[in-house]
């Protein structure tokens, strides 16, 4: 990167160019596949919401929860959000390198696999073939290969897609989703290999992996699209592209090795798990420096929000990954792990980052950039019921589970019976059932939204498009 480039490439995209129609077409078939895989999956997680309250609802081997819980986890993690980033991904490469994409065939070739190991992996957990306890690597092995094969393809796609750029620096998105791609070729490798993944050897790589795939892959990802959306939303260049550049290595320095704080008070070596602690405090610096970043290109506009869904979800986006980051840290220390492991406090921060952050990330980024490559909209009644009800819902999901898992820690800690805890918990899991319910109504009309943005029929951007992206170009 010889000189600072501050803002993103202003370009516009007609239809009748070609290269445009194969963009286009690449981001709406990942957009599609990844709208089937969240719809599927979140079904599937408010089926086990329910269960903690009636636990012999809908019982029967191929629904019970240990096969339900990791065909959930990894169709959100694989299906969804690996998808739906992807495809954004290959869109902000090409637009803001002012090229086109290095090989739209490898884009579908990559597609066929995602989604082939994604449906592969959900059929051999139903019918119980499952790699055991490492957690998000439940897929048996031949099947994370096809994943890996399909992270390789998109590596060297949009590796391909940057190195023709028309413009003389790497935009700051590239830096993030290109970085991520290949950060996560080598943590899937070193994930697949057998020979160290046994005894502590096994839990230390699970550490690892688990905390990587959440912090160098669809964290790097989410934040790439900000990078590019956001000055193209607000008609303005980025705060800083220092900080942002600032942000990334220090990203890449802190992350990789905090994967030891889910296994504390473990008998991981003591000192590893400190050094987790204190780089999840280090953790501080990207995630707010990161935050301020996107909050201060915002300054002066949040009212712009009320005319913009793009930006409102974006703007949840950024709180998200301020808000759940900053717990995780807190997390972190042992004090509070005491209090909070093994509870439901943690599916809390789960559902904080992947889909308070994560998810709304990737809606923002759609709800930003589908229309400029296909030239239609959603309608506004549309935009309003998913903002609304997946806000909302979320919101009841995270504060009861935060509420109750507090409540179960402490029941524990003052040795009252298992039982005691379970009780406690039950109104808690009763709300966390009604925000799911919400979350999943909306992604119906997430489904219903990204139709008519695609294939079906849309408003037409052109027309009377209020948006402010359309003021910026592609
Ligand atoms: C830098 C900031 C972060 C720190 C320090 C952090 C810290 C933690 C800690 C300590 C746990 C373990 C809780 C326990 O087992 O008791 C955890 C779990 C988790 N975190 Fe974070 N977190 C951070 C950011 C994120 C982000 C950005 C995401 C998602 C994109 C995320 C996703 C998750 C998930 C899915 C789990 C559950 C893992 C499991 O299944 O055990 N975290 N985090
Ligand atoms: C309607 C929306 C959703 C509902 C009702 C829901 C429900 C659930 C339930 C019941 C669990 C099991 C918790 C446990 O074992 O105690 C779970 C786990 C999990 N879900 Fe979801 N979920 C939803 C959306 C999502 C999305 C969109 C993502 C990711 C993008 C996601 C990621 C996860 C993760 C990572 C876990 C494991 C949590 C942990 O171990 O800490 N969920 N979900």
């Amino acid at each position: 990167m010889t000189t600072v480039q501050t803002n993103v490439p202003p370009q516009r995209s007609t239809l009748a160019n070609r290269d445009d129609m194969a963009l286009a077409s690449v981001l709406c078939a990942y957009t599609v596949t990844a709208a089937f895989w969240l719809l599927f999956a979140t079904a599937v997680g408010v089926l086990m919401a329910y269960k903690f309250g009636a636990p012999d609802f809908a019982s029967g081997q191929w629904l019970t929860f240990g096969r339900l819980r990791p065909i959930h986890t990894n169709a959100t993690f694989y299906g969804w959000a690996s998808v739906g980033l992807v495809g954004l991904a290959y869109y902000v490469a090409a637009r803001s390198s002012r090229t086109r994409l290095y090989s739209p065939r490898l884009a579908w070739i990559g597609l066929v696999l995602f989604n082939l190991a994604a449906v592969a992996g959900t059929i051999a957990l139903e019918l119980g073939f499952n790699d055991g306890n490492l957690e998000y690597r439940e897929w048996p092995w031949p099947i994370r290969l096809i994943f890996l094969a399909a992270l390789i393809v998109t590596a060297w796609n949009l590796i391909g897609t940057v190195a023709r750029r028309s413009t003389t620096d790497i935009y700051l998105s590239n830096w993030y989703t290109v970085g991520g791609v290949l950060w996560t070729c080598i943590i899937a490798v070193v994930a697949i290999l057998p020979w160290y993944q046994y005894g502590l050897g096994q839990v230390s790589v699970s550490g690892f992996y688990m905390h990587n795939a959440v912090g160098m892959w669809f964290t790097p990802l989410a934040l790439g699209i900000f990078y590019y959306a956001l000055p193209k939303l607000l008609s303005r260049p980025i705060y800083s592209y220092a900080l942002g550049v600032f942000a990334f290595w220090t990203n890449l320095v802190f992350y990789p090795i905090i994967g030891a704080h889910h296994f504390l008070f473990s008998p991981l070596p003591w000192f590893l798990q400190t050094i987790a602690i204190v780089f999840s405090v280090a953790m501080l610096v990207p995630v707010w420096g990161g935050s301020a970043n996107f909050l201060l290109t915002m300054r002066g506009r949040m009212r712009g929000m009320a005319h913009s869904y793009p930006l409102s979800f974006i703007f949840v986006g950024v709180i998200g990954y301020l808000v759940g980051s900053t717990q995780g840290t807190f997390e972190a220390f042992r004090s509070l792990q005491e209090v909070w492991h093994f509870t439901n406090f943690t599916v809390g921060h789960s559902h904080l980052t992947m889909y308070g952050f994560v998810t709304f990330a990737i809606w923002g980024g759609i709800y930003a950039l589908l229309p400029l490559a296909t030239d239609k909209r959603p309608s506004p009644l549309g935009l309003t019921l998913h903002f609304w009800m997946a806000l909302v819902g979320n919101f009841i999901y995270i504060i009861s589970l935060s509420v109750g898992g507090t409540i179960q820690g402490l029941d524990w800690i003052r040795g009252l019976p298992f039982i005691q805890s379970v009780a406690d918990m039950q109104s808690y899991w009763v709300w966390r059932g009604v925000g799911g319910s919400l979350m999943l109504v909306s992604h119906v009309v997430f489904g219903w939204n990204v139709w008519r943005m695609t294939y079906g029929v849309g408003a037409r951007s052109s027309l009377d498009d209020p948006s402010p992206a359309k003021a910026v170009g592609t």
